[in-house]
């Protein structure tokens, strides 16, 4: 079902300080900051030949990602998104096998201005998921 590593998302107290630590020690190209509201956070891209490395930062107060860095201070990582060709099919396929979808069940706009859906850390060895359709 899953496709390709779209990217792996990481949780971060301060956007500026990851950014650095990405450009800077590790030698690669980080975006600009985007800021995405209906999911309460500011986010950098970081382009890696076969993948993409997301910095997370919480914005506004009701950010999901606050809880999580209050759990890790100094950040971490917080999803994996897996791409799919049909997000419908992938979701309808998943819950009947008993997987738990965040939320209403209903693919959102992801900030790549694709569907997105996200499935319950439980269910999926203790990681969040977030599938795409690609
Ligand atoms: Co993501």
């Amino acid at each position: 079902m899953i496709g390709r590593l779209n990217h792996v998302a990481i949780a971060v107290p301060d956007l500026a300080r990851g950014t650095e630590v990405y450009r800077s020690a590790l030698g690669a190209r980080v975006s600009a900051p985007q800021a995405v509201p209906r999911f309460g956070v500011t986010v950098v891209f970081v382009e890696l030949p076969n993948t993409k490395i997301e910095l997370l930062e919480p914005l506004g107060e009701s950010s999901p990602i606050r809880g999580f860095l209050e759990k890790n201070p100094g950040g971490g990582m917080h999803h994996v998104c897996y791409e799919v060709d049909d997000i419908i099919a992938a979701r309808d396929q998943l819950k009947a096998q008993g997987a738990r979808v965040l939320g209403d069940g209903e693919p959102k706009t992801g900030a790549h201005g694709k569907p997105v859906l996200f499935l319950h850390p439980k269910d999926f060895c203790g990681t969040l998921v977030e599938l795409e359709q690609a």
